[in-house]
């Protein structure tokens, strides 16, 4: 079994570590779900841990849009019913809604009671369930209520990955691609290979694996976000406050990683205009990603609208936008300012947002 360790966690790959969890005494085991990893991913949970004893199941709707309070709200009530305790065992059975929210969740309940995840998305295996960063959204702001709070464990089996559809799956890759464009050249290159050749990208545990190794070791070094763990922000500015924009303001569907994607365009751009990248560096960021992610519309008049999002960043120090910039292929820089005007400028020339 291979383990990837950090002070907080161990994360697990492989389905083996299903056993270790069924042997747990535990004095009621809950497992939170959505309505599709409750259709495709809960029998073969159940399955693998022998339908273990007093389980409980939370099932909540799926989707970015039900990462809220009113949501938590029907979580707590449950657990109140189900009489969980410290002594409990929580499992987040899904994606990055289930496990940034039911780590919310469990964080704040009784003052906190343990929490495993078992992410079933490719996003929120090599992302969103490792890192201790917990959260929902609020007031029409991505994540804007939350604490670090860590899992007890993490566990990574690829098995649950053969449900997800594709754009979900493009999802997760816009992910990978960052990991490799802020801290490793080597898989920035075989990605940009892959993704010109055509060649079908395995998503195996090598892959899932070394992007893992790639944000456990900057969690380790920071798990907080006092500093280096800022980089991993880069494409989020810009990307956050479109994928408000489309949730909140158009009320449409747009993956996490197709926004992070866009944003990673816009922000590379604004590395070109400010000398930190030269232009052929920012082309080939933009062949590679606009290969893959499709365009998206933004009426014109609503720009403000996404400034408006930007300025709510989290990042963001004494009302100054401060973003996290690539400096060269595989090397990111945080806290950087960066003027208004210029945030603006790569909405409009980015040839991946038609402005109408
Ligand atoms: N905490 C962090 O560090 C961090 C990092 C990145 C992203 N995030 C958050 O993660 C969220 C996005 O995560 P996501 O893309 O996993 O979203 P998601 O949880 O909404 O999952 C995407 C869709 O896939 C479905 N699904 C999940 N597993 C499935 C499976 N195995 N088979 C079929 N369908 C399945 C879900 O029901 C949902 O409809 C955002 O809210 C984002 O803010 C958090
Ligand atoms: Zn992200």
């Amino acid at each position: 079994m291979k383990i990837l360790k950090n002070p907080y966690y161990g994360i697990y790959f492989g389905d083996k570590f299903y056993k270790k969890l069924k042997k747990k005494k535990k004095s009621i085991k809950i497992i939170l779900v959505d309505s599709l990893t409750k259709k495709y991913c809960l029998h073969y949970f159940l399955y693998k841990t022998d339908f273990f004893k007093k389980k409980k199941i939370i099932k909540i709707s799926s989707g970015e849009k039900k990462k809220n309070i009113e949501t938590c709200q029907i979580i707590w009530k449950k657990l109140i019913k189900m009489n969980a305790d410290r002594n409990s065992l929580f499992l987040n059975l899904g994606g990055g809604v289930i496990t940034d929210m039911g780590a919310f969740a469990c964080s704040v309940f009784k003052r906190g009671i343990n929490f495993i995840n078992i992410p079933t998305t490719l996003l929120s295996m090599i992302d969103a369930s490792i890192g201790g960063k917990t959260g929902i959204n609020f007031f029409s702001l991505k994540n804007e209520i939350g604490l670090f709070n860590f899992p007890k464990q993490i566990i990574i089996d690829n098995n649950l990955l053969k449900t997800l559809s594709f754009p979900e799956m493009k999802s997760g890759l816009s992910e990978i691609i960052k990991y490799g464009l802020i801290s490793d050249i080597n898989l920035w290159n075989f990605l940009k290979k892959s993704i010109f050749f055509k060649k079908k990208i395995k998503y195996d545990n090598n892959i899932i694996y070394q992007s893992i190794k790639i944000k456990n070791s900057i969690i380790d070094k920071d798990p907080i976000e006092k500093g280096l763990r800022k980089i991993l922000n880069f494409g989020h500015t810009i990307g956050h406050a479109i994928e408000s924009y489309f949730i909140f303001n158009l009320k449409k569907k747009i993956s996490h990683g197709h926004s992070i994607a866009i944003g990673m365009i816009c922000e590379s751009w604004i590395s070109y205009k400010m000398n930190m990248i030269k232009k052929k560096e920012f082309k080939e960021i933009y062949n590679v990603l606009s290969k893959i992610y499709s365009k998206i519309e933004i009426y014109n008049k609503d720009i403000e609208k996404i400034i408006y999002f930007i300025k709510h960043d989290k990042k963001n120090e004494n009302k100054k936008i401060k973003f996290s910039l690539i400096k060269k292929l595989g090397y990111c820089l945080s806290n950087i300012e960066v003027d208004n005007e210029l945030i603006k400028n790569s909405i409009k020339n980015s040839k991946i947002i038609n402005l109408i």
